[in-house]
């Protein structure tokens, strides 16, 4: 019996599709990459912006071809856009073949909504659970292991589903993190990557003084030879002392992901992000200034409602100002539920004229960054092949750069180290010394 598992979304989608994968094979179920060989189809959605959602219902809808061929065959919906006010009703109602559809806080049972199927039954399960029991993991991501060390967001940024469907923060037993990831570094991972929407957040919710700084150092000094990431922190909430904390040990990377959104003092207001484009620029020259060579990356919406020509250049000069070494630009959609949904929305042509801009700007810093790579020598941790071309592994360095080697023996896993020759818009080419 064959599993497939399809994952939409952040990594903390790719994780927990990792926690179903482990469930699927304590039922006896093997994975496969071939969707047409699957006994049992399970899809992780998201729904961050309106497009992962089309998207997603479009190869729901597919699903039904599979399942005339087979009708044992056992689809599976689970994830974010399982979790919004009646959707879970209207997925199960346009896809009457799909079997289970279930929420983000009850995945703990799914085994038994497994075994308890039946033909031509749906079953439904959406309902908010407290119980936060951790999964374990079958994982696929070597050399990285995924860790999760916060759920939720309390934060209700205007334009943003993520609370509405992963409920409110909460922690992680601090000994349980580090007793999973001593394991994790025994069988060998070389890479720890701590999850959470806030990760600064981490320990807000314990009574037992946690809190991320002391984590990252409690982590960084086990043991062994591996890097520390983590994502994803927020601009209000990152102090001083989990910048020094990055700096001062050497197992965690030089690479911060630190969303801004937008360069506006007006819109993040609107946005309700608590900070001003003021602040952010402190922090990133407290960054730059702390962590030597650090790889800062960030996220940026364009479009958001009530954005005007003006705020939008604001945004624009603010990526020049803190020249980050890459960033994700998203169009603002809106998302049923969100305070934002009911603001004034700014039409589709100017978004689309605005997010070609800011693309085209902040694809000739990454560039300009990528080009000071040149000729520098790096440890570089390989973890994949490119399989875009021959003999090709791919990896990053500590901060975060990816680097294409040529090598024709496996070396997943492996840290070495790397003269860079050649750079190429975001990524760069080295040769292995
Ligand atoms: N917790 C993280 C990110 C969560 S979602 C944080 O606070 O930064 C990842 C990114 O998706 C966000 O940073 C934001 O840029 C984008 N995003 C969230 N909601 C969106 C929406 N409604 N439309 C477009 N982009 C959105
Ligand atoms: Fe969404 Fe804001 Fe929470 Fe990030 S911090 S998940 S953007 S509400
Ligand atoms: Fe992630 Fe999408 Fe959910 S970005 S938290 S999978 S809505």
């Amino acid at each position: 019996m064959n599993y497939f598992i399809k994952t939409y979304g952040c990594q903390m989608n790719i994780h927990e599709s990792e926690k179903v994968a482990k469930i699927l094979e304590d039922l006896g179920y093997i994975s496969t990459n071939d969707i047409e060989l699957a006994d049992i189809i399970a899809f992780n959605t998201c729904c961050i912006r309106e497009t992962a959602e089309s998207k997603i219902k479009g190869h729901i809808g597919e699903l039904k071809r599979l399942k005339q061929l087979n009708p044992k065959l056992i689809i599976v919906i689970f994830g974010c856009m399982t979790q919004q006010t009646s959707v879970a009703s209207l997925v199960a109602k346009r896809f009457s073949y799909v079997d289970i559809v279930i929420g983000t806080t009850n995945l703990h049972l799914l085994k038994d909504k497994i075994l308890a199927i039946k033909p031509k039954k749906q079953i439904i399960d959406v309902d908010e659970c407290s119980a936060h029991p951790e999964l374990n993991s079958s994982r696929t991501s070597y050399p990285n292991a995924w860790v999760n060390i916060i759920y939720g967001c309390n934060n209700f940024c205007s334009y943003c589903i993520v609370p509405y469907v992963r409920g409110r923060e909460h922690s992680r037993n601090k000994l349980d993190i580090i007793n999973e990831v001593k394991q994790l570094i025994d069988e060998g991972y070389k890479e720890i990557t701590l999850l959470g929407q806030n990760v600064n957040s981490y320990g807000n919710d314990l009574q037992d003084g946690s809190n991320f700084a002391d984590l990252l150092a409690e982590i960084a000094t086990l043991d062994g030879h591996f890097r520390l990431r983590f994502m994803t922190s927020h601009p209000k909430d990152l102090s001083q002392k989990v910048i020094d904390t990055i700096a001062k040990y050497p197992k965690i990377c030089h690479s911060v992901h630190l969303p801004v959104q937008s360069g506006s003092d007006e819109v993040l207001r609107k946005m309700n992000r608590r900070y001003t484009r003021q602040h952010y620029i402190d922090l990133v020259n407290s960054i730059k200034s702390t962590i030597s060579n650090v790889g800062l990356s960030s996220d940026i919406m364009v479009g958001f409602p009530g954005e005007t020509e003006q705020d939008f250049l604001d945004t624009l000069d603010l990526v020049r100002q803190v020249r980050l070494t890459s960033c994700f630009c998203f169009v603002y959609s809106r998302r049923k539920g969100t305070l934002a949904n009911d603001m004034v929305q700014v039409p589709q042509a100017i978004k689309t004229d605005r997010i070609k801009r800011l693309i085209e700007t902040q694809n000739q810093i990454t560039k300009e960054i990528s080009k000071t790579y040149e000729g520098n020598t790096y440890e570089v941790l390989i973890e994949d092949t490119n399989t875009r071309f021959v003999d090709t592994y791919c990896g990053r360095t500590d901060c975060g750069k990816l680097v294409n080697v040529k090598s024709k023996v496996n070396l997943i896993g492996e840290f070495i180290k790397v003269k860079i020759k050649k750079s190429q818009s975001a990524t760069l080419w080295g040769e292995i010394l």
